[in-house]
């Protein structure tokens, strides 16, 4: 009836622990996936100020979303990046050969951006191009230009750069990543270091090296650019659990696959695909960048980029990305997430286009085996004790998800138990097995 793809727990467990402590980039940075704001699919190369100017590529644009970030409960949840994408710069560099931003559109410089930011607990990201062009055709930072460019966003406070690899070839890559890891190091300024080299090297060995990355780059594009649309999210989501023998055990604190942006809040996603990505982002403890208008988000895009069971799982201590577990003929598929303190994440994912499909099956079929379990429904809130062997019914809706978070059921109480020996009161000592604060 199904076949099951996942390893024996137990040895995935132990497999994954076992390269965690091995390498990571060693700048102390992004120990949990890096959330935040990031402009490029929902702004791309919009510099049309003159006729656009809420939307157009500005520091007013950053500011907005800065704002939006700290008043709108953003921040608390985690979202703390502000992040650049192309098309900030001129066309030239300046006189002493650095990068300089368009004075129209950024007249405080980006130094009144990072400033704004720190102000309110934010930090910004800045985007460059390891080739002789940006992909939009700006500036680049070929070799010669990597301590420059470096030291220019360091002297600028920016907290994060990502390194794009339009117009570079492989020969430059090979050099030009690892030049820029220690560059930015050398600055003595804590810079997250986003790295697309496997996007460029078709994110698979043996001409990507996830081991080198680890040690490189706190997170890294492995895959193409996601646009606004349900067909972009599946493909991102195929092809990273096609491969996820290669890139789960290239994630752990510091170091993470990057599938792209969240787009949910744009045009291309229902409510079940909005909810399908955020379920699945966080299964493969993806960094979580929205790129939303946040000013005009409907309550039920917030709600789901806010969840925050879902974001716990995602920022899981542990930082193992999770896997799919289970590939069914019905469509259905069932991804898995270890999590600290004995936890786990479950996704069931359905891909049918019919009807909400009652998926049957038992947590013992899903590798569970310590007898009974307490079962959150991430989206409804709704709680459960189950037995391992118990069989279940979970309805899942076309392209959509039910995802759980499951911990270790409490003991029985035997206070509850009366003489008769049934069951009076709550079954389990719901204080010892609490859902840890973050979900509170
Ligand atoms: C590439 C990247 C995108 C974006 C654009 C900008 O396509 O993959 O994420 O940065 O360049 O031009």
């Amino acid at each position: 009836m199904f076949v099951l793809l996942g390893m024996n727990l137990a040895v995935l467990v132990f497999a994954s622990a076992a390269t965690l402590t091995t390498f990571a980039l060693d700048n102390g940075l992004m120990r949990t996936p890096p959330m935040g704001w990031l402009a490029w699919e929902r702004y791309r190369c919009d510099i049309d100020c003159e006729h656009d100017p809420k939307n157009c590529i500005s520091e007013n644009l950053f500011i907005d979303m800065a704002d939006r970030l700290f008043e709108d409960g953003w921040k608390e949840l985690g979202y703390v990046y502000v992040n650049i994408d192309d098309c900030w710069s001129l066309k030239t560099r300046d006189k002493q050969g650095r990068l300089q931003p368009d004075p129209k559109r950024f007249p405080g410089g980006i130094r009144k951006l990072s400033r704004y930011m720190h102000d309110r607990g934010l930090k910004l990201g800045i985007y460059g191009d390891m080739g002789n062009y940006t992909c939009m055709g700006y500036p680049g930072t070929p070799l010669d230009k990597i301590a420059v460019d470096a030291q220019t966003f360091a002297d600028w406070e920016v907290d994060m750069f990502k390194f794009d690899g339009c117009y570079s070839n492989a020969t430059d890559q090979e050099q030009g990543y690892p030049l820029m890891s220690k560059a930015l190091n050398a600055t003595g300024r804590p810079i997250g270091y986003s790295c697309s080299w496997p996007a460029y090297q078709g994110g698979l060995p043996p001409k990507v090296n996830y081991t080198q990355l680890g040690q490189l780059c706190n997170l890294w594009r492995n895959y193409g650019d996601i646009q606004d649309s349900w067909d972009s999210v599946l493909s991102i989501i195929d092809w990273v659990f096609e491969n996820q023998d290669v890139l789960t055990p290239a994630a752990g604190p510091g170091r993470w696959n990057d599938p792209d942006m969240l787009i949910v809040g744009n045009f291309g996603l229902s409510k079940d695909q909005s909810r399908t990505q955020m379920a699945l982002w966080a299964i493969m403890a993806a960094p979580l960048f929205m790129s939303t208008d946040l000013r005009v988000i409907s309550g039920e895009a917030r709600s789901i980029l806010q969840n925050k069971m879902i974001i716990g799982i995602n920022q899981d201590v542990l930082g193992f990305q999770g896997r799919r577990i289970l590939k069914e003929k019905s469509g259905i598929e069932v991804f898995w997430r270890p999590l600290s303190n004995n936890a786990s994440a479950l996704v069931f994912f359905s891909r049918r286009t019919d009807m909400p499909y009652r998926y049957k099956t038992s947590l013992s079929k899903l590798n569970y085996t310590a007898d009974s379990y307490k079962v959150t429904d991430v989206f409804t809130g709704k709680t459960d004790i189950l037995k391992d062997s118990t069989d279940f019914v979970v309805s899942v809706n076309p392209t959509g998800v039910v995802m759980w978070y499951i911990s270790a059921a409490g003991k029985l109480r035997f206070h509850h138990l009366s003489r008769d020996g049934k069951l009076h009161g709550p079954a389990y000592a719901a204080k010892e097995n609490a859902i840890p604060p973050v979900f509170l």
